[in-house]
C-alpha cells in the first residue's frame, strides 16, 4: 500500500531530475502548452498516454473514460476535443483503445455492474451488431480482444461525425484523427490503419455543411 508521502517524495525527485537535465523545463511549460496530440484513451491505470508513446508533460492533451467512448451527448469528452481543436490546434487524435479491456469485457457479459452499464451501453451495441463475426473468433479472450478493435473504429468515426471536426475541416484546418490500440501484454501500441482526415472519408449521411 502506498501513502500520500510516498508519492510526494517520487514527485519531488522528480522534478529535480526533469530540472537538472533541462533547467527551463517548467519555465517553459508554464508559459503555455503546444501539444500536436489529443489523446481519448481508457482510464485503465495499465494504459498512460504519455509513457507509452514517450512524450513529455506538454506533448499530449489528455481525454480519459472508461473504454474510451466518444458519445455525442457528453459534454465531458466533446469539451476536451473542442478546445484541443479550435483552441489548441492540435494536429492529431489518437483515439486509443487496449486489448483485454475490462470495460469492453462487461458489455459482452449477463451481469450488471450499477452505473458504468449505461456508460457502456453503445459497446454492447457495437458487439450486436458484430455478434456473427466475433461469434466465429475461438476463444472469449479472441472475441474481446476484437470488440477492443471494432470500438476503437466506431470511436474515430463518432469523432469525424462531431461538428467540431468537420467545422475545422471545412476551415482548412489540418486534422487528422486515427485509430490506435495499445497491448497490456506487450506493451506494444499500433494503428489500426483507419485514420479520416478530412469530409470526403465521411458516409454521405454524416457529412453536415458549414453554418450559414
Ligand atoms: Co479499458
Amino acid at each position: 500500500m502506498h501513502d500520500l508521502q510516498e508519492l510526494i517524495d517520487n514527485n519531488a525527485r522528480w522534478a529535480d531530475s526533469v530540472n537538472q537535465r533541462d533547467p527551463d523545463f517548467f519555465a517553459r511549460l508554464a508559459r503555455q502548452q503546444t501539444p500536436e496530440f489529443l489523446w481519448i484513451g481508457c482510464s485503465d491505470a495499465r494504459v498512460p498516454a504519455n509513457e507509452i508513446v514517450g512524450m513529455l508533460p506538454g506533448d499530449l492533451f489528455v481525454h480519459r473514460n472508461v473504454a474510451n467512448v466518444v458519445l455525442h451527448t457528453d459534454l465531458n469528452c466533446l469539451s476536451v476535443i473542442q478546445y484541443a481543436v479550435d483552441v489548441l490546434k492540435v494536429r492529431h487524435i489518437l483515439v486509443t483503445g487496449h486489448y483485454g479491456c475490462g470495460g469492453v469485457r462487461a458489455s459482452m457479459q449477463d451481469r450488471q455492474f450499477g452505473l458504468i452499464d449505461g456508460w457502456l451501453r453503445s459497446i454492447r451495441d457495437i458487439y450486436y451488431e458484430h455478434r456473427v463475426e466475433l461469434s466465429k473468433l475461438p476463444t472469449e479472450e479472441a472475441q474481446v480482444d476484437r470488440l477492443c478493435e471494432l470500438n476503437v473504429i466506431q470511436q474515430v468515426a463518432n469523432v469525424g461525425h462531431t461538428t467540431i471536426v468537420q467545422n475545422a475541416w471545412h476551415r482548412g484546418q489540418e486534422l487528422s484523427v486515427h485509430g490506435c490500440i495499445y497491448g497490456i501484454k506487450d506493451g506494444r501500441w499500433k494503428s489500426l490503419d483507419v485514420t479520416i482526415s478530412g469530409v470526403a472519408q465521411l458516409p454521405p449521411q454524416y457529412r453536415l455543411r458549414p453554418q450559414e
